[in-house]
C-alpha cells in the first residue's frame, strides 16, 4: 500500500501549531482567534500534505486501472476508508463516502426513506436539528404523505424524553436526531434513545457532524442504523462526508445516484449493483478528499480524541465561567445546558441590546472569529424565541488566550453599542 500521512503521537501544543492559516494570518500583530470550528475546522499540515502527495505523486483514477499508479491511488483511497471505519468501530462495507453530512442524510431519505416510509407513517425528529436533518425528511414526508413530529427541547436545552416516549408509542418508522447540537451544544443520549426507538420498531439515524471531531465516538456502543458526519468540521477537506449504515439496511436499499462504478452489469434496459459500499459511490469519487479525510483521522488519533475532548471542555468551562462572572458578560444569556461537562465544544449566547451580527462584526474587527445567525436551525431559534445567536466554538488550536480575546471583545461590543 502507498504511504499515507505518517502521523505520530502529537502533543496538544504541537498540534495547535500545525494549522497554516493560523500561522500565516495575523490581525494587528495578534494571532487570529479562530472560534468558528463548528462551522468549519482549520486544516492541519498533515491533511494538506496527504492531498498534495496524491496530486503530485500518486494521481490516477481509482478502482478501474490496473497499472501501478492507479493501484497506488486505489490503495490510498481504500486505505483511508479502512482507517476511518476502524476508528469509529465500523466496517469498510458500512462506510460510504459522500459529499458531506447533508448528502449522507439525503441519501438515506431518498433510498431507505422512499422504500420504507408510506402514507400516514410517522417520522420523528427533534427540535434541535440542523436544517440538513430536517429538510430531507420534510421532502420525504411531503412526497409520501407521511407525518413529521418533533421531540421538544426543554428550557434546559435537553430533549424531553417523556415526549419522545409518547411519540415512540405511535410506532414511528424513523427517529432522526443530532448527536451534539450545533447551537445548544447538548450531547444527546444516543445509545439510550436508539434502544428505545428500536424497541418501538423504528430505524435510527444520527447526525454526528459535531460529535466526531470533538468526542470519542464508538458506533457499536451507539448501535444506531445510520450515522452521518462531515469531513470539513473534522480537520479534513471540504467536499467529503461519511455515511455509516447497518449492512442489512444498505444491502436492501436501492442505489441513490446511478452511473459508473456502482454497477456490476449494465444491459440495455436494466443493471445490477456492485457490492457495498461501491453501490452508493457512483461516478469518479472525491479521491483527494477521501485521502485527506483519512489523514485527518490519523492526525486526530495522533493527538488523541480524549485529549481533544478534555481540552475543549476546559475551554467551554472557562468561557461559561467568564461570561457568568465578568462585567463583560452582563446581559448575556447562554443557550443550552449550563454545565460544561454536559455539552459539546461550543457556547451560543445572546447579549441583551445587541444583535448577534453586530457582535460578530465587532468581534471580527478585533480578529476574533465567531459565527452569528440562525446556524441552519430555524425551528430551534423559534423554540428559543430568538432570531439568531452568537456562537463561539473550540478546537485543538484554541487556548485560554482566545477566551480572553472573546471576553475583551465583548467589552468592546458593550462600549461600541453603548450598552453600559
Ligand atoms: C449538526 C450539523 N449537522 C449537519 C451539518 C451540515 O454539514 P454539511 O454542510 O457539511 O453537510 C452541520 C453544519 O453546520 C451541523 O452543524
Amino acid at each position: 500500500m502507498a504511504a499515507v500521512s505518517g502521523a505520530s503521537a502529537v502533543s496538544l501544543a504541537d498540534a495547535a501549531a500545525q494549522f497554516p492559516v493560523l500561522r500565516n494570518r495575523s490581525f494587528d500583530g495578534l494571532p487570529v482567534a479562530y472560534l468558528d470550528s463548528a462551522a468549519t475546522s482549520q486544516t492541519p499540515d498533515a491533511v494538506i500534505e496527504a492531498m498534495t502527495s496524491y496530486y503530485t505523486e500518486h494521481r490516477a483514477s481509482i478502482h478501474r486501472g490496473v497499472y501501478p499508479l492507479a493501484a497506488e491511488a486505489t490503495d490510498l483511497y481504500e486505505g483511508a476508508r479502512e482507517r476511518i471505519a476502524s476508528w469509529l468501530g465500523s466496517t469498510v462495507q458500512e462506510t460510504v463516502f459522500t459529499a458531506n453530512a447533508t448528502a449522507a442524510i439525503n441519501m438515506v431519505a431518498y433510498t431507505w426513506g422512499r422504500s420504507n416510509v408510506g402514507r400516514g407513517d410517522l417520522v420523528v425528529l427533534t427540535e434541535m436539528e440542523h436544517h440538513s436533518n430536517i429538510v430531507p425528511w420534510q421532502l420525504l414526508c411531503q412526497d409520501r404523505e407521511a407525518e413529521l413530529a418533533y421531540v421538544p427541547v426543554g428550557d434546559d436545552g435537553v430533549l424531553d424524553m417523556d415526549a419522545l416516549d409518547e411519540l415512540l408509542a405511535r410506532g414511528p418508522r424513523l427517529v432522526a436526531l443530532v448527536h451534539v447540537s450545533n447551537v445548544l451544544g447538548t450531547v444527546n443520549p444516543v445509545a439510550s434513545i436508539a434502544r428505545r426507538a428500536h424497541d418501538a420498531g423504528a430505524v435510527v439515524l444520527v447526525d454526528g457532524t459535531q460529535a466526531v471531531p470533538q468526542m470519542p465516538v464508538w458506533l457499536p456502543d451507539l448501535d444506531v442504523d445510520f450515522y452521518a458526519w462531515t469531513g470539513h468540521k473534522a480537520y479534513g477537506p471540504t467536499g467529503i462526508g461519511v455515511l455509516h449504515g447497518r449492512r442489512a439496511l444498505l444491502e436492501e436499499m436501492p442505489p441513490f445516484i446511478g452511473g459508473g462504478h456502482m454497477i456490476r452489469t449494465v444491459a440495455a434496459n436494466e443493471s445490477t449493483w456492485t457490492d457495498l459500499p461501491g453501490k452508493f459511490e457512483a461516478g469518479t469519487s472525491q479521491i483527494a478528499e477521501a485521502i485527506g479525510l483519512g489523514a485527518a483521522v490519523d492526525w486526530i488519533q495522533a493527538v488523541g480524541i480524549e485529549a481533544i475532548h478534555a481540552h475543549e471542555q476546559a475551554l467551554v468551562a472557562e468561557t461559561l465561567d467568564r461570561l457568568a462572572s465578568s462585567s463583560e458578560g452582563r446581559g448575556v444569556t447562554v443557550q443550552g445546558p449550563l454545565a460544561a461537562s454536559e455539552r459539546g465544544a461550543l457556547v451560543s449566547f445572546t447579549l441583551e441590546g445587541a444583535h448577534p451580527h453586530d457582535i460578530s462584526d465587532i468581534l471580527g474587527s478585533g480578529g476574533v472569529c465567531v459565527r452569528a445567525g440562525h446556524h441552519c436551525a430555524q425551528p430551534l431559534m423559534r423554540r428559543l424565541g430568538v432570531p439568531a445567536t452568537t456562537r463561539a466554538s473550540f478546537a485543538v488550536h484554541n487556548s485560554v488566550a482566545d477566551v480572553d480575546r472573546l471576553i475583551e471583545g465583548l467589552g468592546r461590543v458593550r462600549r461600541t453599542l453603548r450598552l453600559d
